[in-house]
Protein backbone atom coordinates (compact mmCIF):
# COMPACT_ATOMS: atom_id res chain seq x y z
CA UNK A 1 0.00 0.00 0.00
CA UNK A 2 1.09 3.11 -0.94
CA UNK A 3 1.74 6.03 1.75
CA UNK A 4 -0.90 8.58 0.79
CA UNK A 5 -3.24 5.79 0.78
CA UNK A 6 -2.05 4.25 4.22
CA UNK A 7 -2.64 8.15 5.71
CA UNK A 8 -5.95 8.05 4.04
CA UNK A 9 -6.70 4.29 6.13
CA UNK A 10 -5.13 5.63 9.10
CA UNK A 11 -7.58 9.00 9.32
CA UNK A 12 -10.40 6.12 8.09
CA UNK A 13 -9.79 4.46 10.68
CA UNK A 14 -9.36 7.71 13.54
CA UNK A 15 -13.18 7.83 13.13
CA UNK A 16 -13.79 5.65 15.28
CA UNK A 17 -12.55 6.71 18.84
CA UNK A 18 -10.51 5.10 20.91
CA UNK A 19 -10.06 5.45 24.90
CA UNK A 20 -9.89 8.72 26.45
CA UNK A 21 -12.04 10.33 23.55
CA UNK A 22 -16.12 10.03 24.27
CA UNK A 23 -17.73 7.69 22.08
CA UNK A 24 -20.51 8.86 19.74
CA UNK A 25 -23.77 7.50 19.17
CA UNK A 26 -23.67 5.00 16.33
CA UNK A 27 -24.55 6.10 12.96
CA UNK A 28 -28.21 4.29 11.75
CA UNK A 29 -28.00 3.42 8.33
CA UNK A 30 -31.66 2.01 6.97
CA UNK A 31 -30.91 0.19 3.74
CA UNK A 32 -34.84 0.46 1.67
CA UNK A 33 -37.41 0.13 -0.95
CA UNK A 34 -40.80 -0.48 -1.51
CA UNK A 35 -39.75 -2.87 -4.22
CA UNK A 36 -39.12 -6.23 -3.50
CA UNK A 37 -35.83 -7.90 -5.21
CA UNK A 38 -33.89 -5.07 -6.01
CA UNK A 39 -30.82 -5.97 -3.50
CA UNK A 40 -31.57 -4.40 0.02
CA UNK A 41 -30.34 -7.67 1.98
CA UNK A 42 -27.42 -7.74 -0.41
CA UNK A 43 -26.50 -4.03 -0.09
CA UNK A 44 -26.91 -4.61 3.57
CA UNK A 45 -24.57 -7.17 4.11
CA UNK A 46 -22.36 -6.35 2.25
CA UNK A 47 -21.98 -2.96 3.19
CA UNK A 48 -21.99 -3.92 6.35
CA UNK A 49 -18.97 -6.04 6.59
CA UNK A 50 -17.31 -3.24 4.00
CA UNK A 51 -17.92 -0.62 6.91
CA UNK A 52 -16.04 -3.04 9.15
CA UNK A 53 -13.27 -3.80 7.08
CA UNK A 54 -12.85 -0.66 6.35
CA UNK A 55 -12.49 1.24 10.11
CA UNK A 56 -11.96 -1.21 12.47
CA UNK A 57 -15.16 -0.33 13.87
CA UNK A 58 -18.32 -1.87 15.56
CA UNK A 59 -21.11 -2.91 13.21
CA UNK A 60 -24.04 -4.62 13.71
CA UNK A 61 -26.35 -5.63 11.23
CA UNK A 62 -30.16 -5.64 12.06
CA UNK A 63 -32.97 -7.67 9.93
CA UNK A 64 -35.81 -5.79 10.27
CA UNK A 65 -37.49 -7.79 7.33
CA UNK A 66 -39.61 -9.48 10.73
CA UNK A 67 -41.64 -11.51 8.52
CA UNK A 68 -39.52 -12.90 5.91
CA UNK A 69 -35.91 -11.70 6.61
CA UNK A 70 -33.15 -13.78 4.92
CA UNK A 71 -30.10 -12.02 6.31
CA UNK A 72 -29.12 -15.20 8.15
CA UNK A 73 -29.46 -17.41 5.47
CA UNK A 74 -27.17 -14.93 2.98
CA UNK A 75 -24.34 -15.01 6.14
CA UNK A 76 -25.17 -18.69 6.65
CA UNK A 77 -25.99 -18.43 9.93
CA UNK A 78 -28.58 -20.23 12.62
CA UNK A 79 -29.67 -17.93 14.95
CA UNK A 80 -30.24 -19.37 18.22
CA UNK A 81 -32.17 -16.08 19.24
CA UNK A 82 -33.72 -13.38 17.29
CA UNK A 83 -34.85 -9.88 17.43
CA UNK A 84 -38.94 -11.46 18.41
CA UNK A 85 -36.99 -13.45 21.38
CA UNK A 86 -35.21 -10.18 22.49
CA UNK A 87 -38.69 -8.12 22.25
CA UNK A 88 -39.41 -9.72 25.57
CA UNK A 89 -36.90 -8.53 27.35
CA UNK A 90 -37.87 -4.75 27.02
CA UNK A 91 -38.04 -2.87 29.30
CA UNK A 92 -35.08 -4.40 31.09
CA UNK A 93 -32.92 -4.55 28.31
CA UNK A 94 -29.66 -3.00 28.29
CA UNK A 95 -26.39 -3.39 25.94
CA UNK A 96 -25.06 -6.22 28.15
CA UNK A 97 -28.06 -8.13 27.61
CA UNK A 98 -28.61 -7.31 24.02
CA UNK A 99 -25.14 -9.00 23.47
CA UNK A 100 -26.69 -12.13 24.60
CA UNK A 101 -29.38 -11.73 21.00
CA UNK A 102 -26.39 -11.11 18.59
CA UNK A 103 -24.64 -13.40 16.63
CA UNK A 104 -20.88 -13.02 15.79
CA UNK A 105 -20.09 -13.59 12.19
CA UNK A 106 -16.86 -14.42 10.90
CA UNK A 107 -16.18 -11.20 9.34
CA UNK A 108 -16.26 -9.17 12.53
CA UNK A 109 -20.00 -7.98 12.16
CA UNK A 110 -23.06 -8.94 14.25
CA UNK A 111 -25.95 -9.83 13.43
CA UNK A 112 -29.66 -9.37 15.01
CA UNK A 113 -31.61 -11.81 12.96
CA UNK A 114 -35.43 -13.00 12.71
CA UNK A 115 -36.63 -16.29 12.16
CA UNK A 116 -39.26 -16.63 9.26
CA UNK A 117 -40.93 -19.42 11.15
CA UNK A 118 -41.42 -17.11 14.58
CA UNK A 119 -43.75 -14.06 12.20
CA UNK A 120 -46.62 -13.51 14.14
CA UNK A 121 -45.40 -15.35 17.20
CA UNK A 122 -45.87 -11.83 18.82
CA UNK A 123 -46.16 -8.29 17.88
CA UNK A 124 -43.29 -5.73 18.02
CA UNK A 125 -44.47 -2.24 18.28
CA UNK A 126 -42.71 1.16 17.60
CA UNK A 127 -41.37 1.46 21.16
CA UNK A 128 -40.10 -1.54 21.01
CA UNK A 129 -38.04 -0.44 17.88
CA UNK A 130 -36.87 2.38 19.12
CA UNK A 131 -35.71 1.02 22.51
CA UNK A 132 -33.37 -1.85 20.54
CA UNK A 133 -32.23 1.12 18.39
CA UNK A 134 -31.43 3.49 20.90
CA UNK A 135 -29.18 0.61 22.56
CA UNK A 136 -27.32 -0.50 19.72
CA UNK A 137 -26.39 3.00 18.93
CA UNK A 138 -25.10 3.57 22.51
CA UNK A 139 -22.63 0.29 22.05
CA UNK A 140 -22.16 0.27 17.85
CA UNK A 141 -20.58 2.57 15.29
CA UNK A 142 -22.56 1.40 12.81
CA UNK A 143 -25.86 -0.04 12.33
CA UNK A 144 -27.30 -1.58 9.44
CA UNK A 145 -30.95 -1.75 8.95
CA UNK A 146 -32.36 -4.64 6.93
CA UNK A 147 -35.82 -3.56 6.34
CA UNK A 148 -39.08 -5.19 3.84
CA UNK A 149 -40.69 -3.84 0.92
CA UNK A 150 -43.18 -1.45 2.85
CA UNK A 151 -43.08 0.73 5.64
CA UNK A 152 -45.67 -0.25 8.48
CA UNK A 153 -46.25 1.90 11.91
CA UNK A 154 -43.60 -0.28 13.57
CA UNK A 155 -40.93 0.15 11.36
CA UNK A 156 -41.64 3.87 11.20
CA UNK A 157 -38.58 4.32 13.64
CA UNK A 158 -36.32 3.08 11.56
CA UNK A 159 -36.61 5.93 9.18
CA UNK A 160 -37.06 8.45 11.72
CA UNK A 161 -33.44 7.58 13.94
CA UNK A 162 -31.85 6.96 10.44
CA UNK A 163 -28.65 9.34 9.70
CA UNK A 164 -28.45 7.75 6.20
CA UNK A 165 -31.27 6.37 3.98
CA UNK A 166 -30.23 4.62 1.83
CA UNK A 167 -32.87 3.76 -0.95
CA UNK A 168 -31.72 1.28 -3.54
CA UNK A 169 -32.80 0.62 -7.19
CA UNK A 170 -32.17 -0.92 -10.29
CA UNK A 171 -32.54 0.62 -13.77
CA UNK A 172 -35.24 0.30 -14.73
CA UNK A 173 -38.34 2.73 -15.41
CA UNK A 174 -40.30 1.01 -13.04
CA UNK A 175 -37.96 0.74 -10.43
CA UNK A 176 -37.60 4.25 -10.52
CA UNK A 177 -41.40 5.49 -10.47
CA UNK A 178 -41.09 3.56 -7.50
CA UNK A 179 -37.80 5.04 -5.97
CA UNK A 180 -39.92 8.36 -6.35
CA UNK A 181 -43.63 7.32 -4.61
CA UNK A 182 -40.80 6.11 -1.80
CA UNK A 183 -39.23 9.54 -1.61
CA UNK A 184 -42.83 10.57 -1.36
CA UNK A 185 -44.09 8.37 1.72
CA UNK A 186 -41.08 8.89 3.53
CA UNK A 187 -41.08 12.32 3.78
CA UNK A 188 -44.55 12.01 4.57
CA UNK A 189 -42.83 10.54 8.10
CA UNK A 190 -42.90 13.59 10.60
CA UNK A 191 -38.91 13.77 12.45
CA UNK A 192 -36.85 12.55 9.53
CA UNK A 193 -33.45 13.79 9.71
CA UNK A 194 -31.78 11.20 7.25
CA UNK A 195 -29.74 12.09 4.24
CA UNK A 196 -31.10 10.24 1.90
CA UNK A 197 -28.77 8.28 -0.80
CA UNK A 198 -29.99 6.52 -3.93
CA UNK A 199 -27.90 3.70 -4.72
CA UNK A 200 -28.10 1.63 -8.75
CA UNK A 201 -27.76 -1.84 -7.86
CA UNK A 202 -27.24 -4.05 -10.93
CA UNK A 203 -26.03 -1.45 -12.74
CA UNK A 204 -25.38 -3.03 -16.84
CA UNK A 205 -23.82 -1.34 -19.58
CA UNK A 206 -25.68 -3.33 -21.63
CA UNK A 207 -29.22 -1.85 -20.00
CA UNK A 208 -31.07 0.25 -21.76
CA UNK A 209 -31.16 3.36 -18.57
CA UNK A 210 -26.95 4.02 -17.87
CA UNK A 211 -26.32 5.39 -14.32
CA UNK A 212 -26.32 9.50 -16.19
CA UNK A 213 -30.02 8.58 -17.26
CA UNK A 214 -31.22 7.44 -13.83
CA UNK A 215 -29.76 10.64 -12.11
CA UNK A 216 -31.51 12.60 -15.06
CA UNK A 217 -34.68 10.99 -14.52
CA UNK A 218 -34.63 10.89 -10.79
CA UNK A 219 -33.10 14.16 -10.94
CA UNK A 220 -30.50 13.63 -8.45
CA UNK A 221 -26.91 12.90 -7.63
CA UNK A 222 -26.43 8.58 -7.70
CA UNK A 223 -24.95 8.05 -3.91
CA UNK A 224 -23.18 4.70 -5.24
CA UNK A 225 -23.52 2.35 -8.62
CA UNK A 226 -23.18 -1.31 -8.34
CA UNK A 227 -22.79 -3.55 -10.91
CA UNK A 228 -24.86 -6.54 -12.39
CA UNK A 229 -22.80 -9.93 -11.15
CA UNK A 230 -25.26 -12.43 -11.66
CA UNK A 231 -23.26 -15.57 -11.12
CA UNK A 232 -21.59 -13.80 -8.09
CA UNK A 233 -24.10 -12.99 -6.48
CA UNK A 234 -26.05 -16.08 -6.96
CA UNK A 235 -22.70 -18.16 -5.38
CA UNK A 236 -22.84 -15.33 -2.71
CA UNK A 237 -25.75 -16.64 -1.66
CA UNK A 238 -25.83 -20.16 -2.65
CA UNK A 239 -22.80 -20.16 -0.30
CA UNK A 240 -23.66 -18.14 2.15
CA UNK A 241 -20.64 -15.64 2.39
CA UNK A 242 -20.90 -12.22 1.45
CA UNK A 243 -19.45 -11.24 -1.87
CA UNK A 244 -17.12 -8.98 -0.65
CA UNK A 245 -15.50 -11.72 1.19
CA UNK A 246 -16.27 -14.60 -1.21
CA UNK A 247 -14.36 -12.35 -4.13
CA UNK A 248 -12.86 -9.06 -2.80
CA UNK A 249 -11.27 -7.95 -5.77
CA UNK A 250 -14.55 -7.97 -7.80
CA UNK A 251 -16.00 -5.34 -9.59
CA UNK A 252 -19.10 -5.19 -7.30
CA UNK A 253 -16.30 -5.61 -4.04
CA UNK A 254 -14.92 -2.99 -5.39
CA UNK A 255 -18.38 -0.75 -5.87
CA UNK A 256 -18.78 -1.94 -1.93
CA UNK A 257 -15.70 -0.75 -0.42
CA UNK A 258 -16.14 2.76 -2.54
CA UNK A 259 -19.26 2.88 -1.27
CA UNK A 260 -18.18 2.26 2.35
CA UNK A 261 -15.22 4.83 1.64
CA UNK A 262 -17.50 7.31 0.66
CA UNK A 263 -19.33 6.54 4.08
CA UNK A 264 -16.52 7.01 6.00
CA UNK A 265 -15.13 10.32 4.77
CA UNK A 266 -18.60 12.09 4.35
CA UNK A 267 -18.76 10.90 8.19
CA UNK A 268 -15.37 12.23 9.01
CA UNK A 269 -16.07 15.22 7.43
CA UNK A 270 -19.05 15.79 9.13
CA UNK A 271 -17.65 15.07 12.81
CA UNK A 272 -13.97 17.06 11.96
CA UNK A 273 -14.80 19.37 9.35
CA UNK A 274 -12.31 20.47 7.50
CA UNK A 275 -9.34 17.90 8.68
CA UNK A 276 -9.63 15.64 6.38
N1 LIG B 1 -25.62 -6.42 -8.00
C1 LIG B 1 -26.26 -7.58 -8.15
N2 LIG B 1 -25.99 -8.37 -9.22
C2 LIG B 1 -26.65 -9.55 -9.36
N3 LIG B 1 -27.57 -10.03 -8.51
C3 LIG B 1 -27.86 -9.29 -7.44
C4 LIG B 1 -27.22 -8.04 -7.19
N4 LIG B 1 -27.72 -7.53 -6.04
C5 LIG B 1 -28.61 -8.44 -5.59
N5 LIG B 1 -28.70 -9.49 -6.41
C6 LIG B 1 -29.58 -10.67 -6.27
O1 LIG B 1 -30.93 -10.24 -6.35
C7 LIG B 1 -31.75 -11.06 -5.53
C8 LIG B 1 -32.58 -10.19 -4.61
O2 LIG B 1 -31.69 -9.55 -3.69
P1 LIG B 1 -32.14 -9.20 -2.20
O3 LIG B 1 -31.00 -8.53 -1.54
O4 LIG B 1 -32.71 -10.40 -1.54
O5 LIG B 1 -33.32 -8.15 -2.51
P2 LIG B 1 -34.34 -7.47 -1.50
O6 LIG B 1 -33.78 -7.59 -0.14
O7 LIG B 1 -34.46 -6.04 -1.97
O8 LIG B 1 -35.64 -8.20 -1.67
C9 LIG B 1 -30.82 -12.02 -4.79
O9 LIG B 1 -30.82 -13.24 -5.44
C10 LIG B 1 -29.46 -11.32 -4.89
O10 LIG B 1 -28.40 -12.26 -4.86
MG1 LIG C 1 -34.45 -8.48 1.66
Amino acid sequence: MNRAKQDQEGKLKGIIPRGGMEKRPGQIITVFSSKGGVGKTFVSINLAVSLGQKTGGKVVLVDLDLDFGSAALSLNIIAPCTIWDLVTEIPGLDLEIMENYLVNHRSGIKLLAVNPQQQGSGAINREDIKTVLEILRSGFDFILLDMPSRISEPLEPAFQAANYLFLVTTPEIAALRNIKSCLNKVNCLKNLSAVTCIILNKADFRSELKPGDVEKNLNCRLYGVLPLEQRLASSSLNQGIPVVLLRPRSRISRGFQDLAQRLVVQEKETVFPGNI
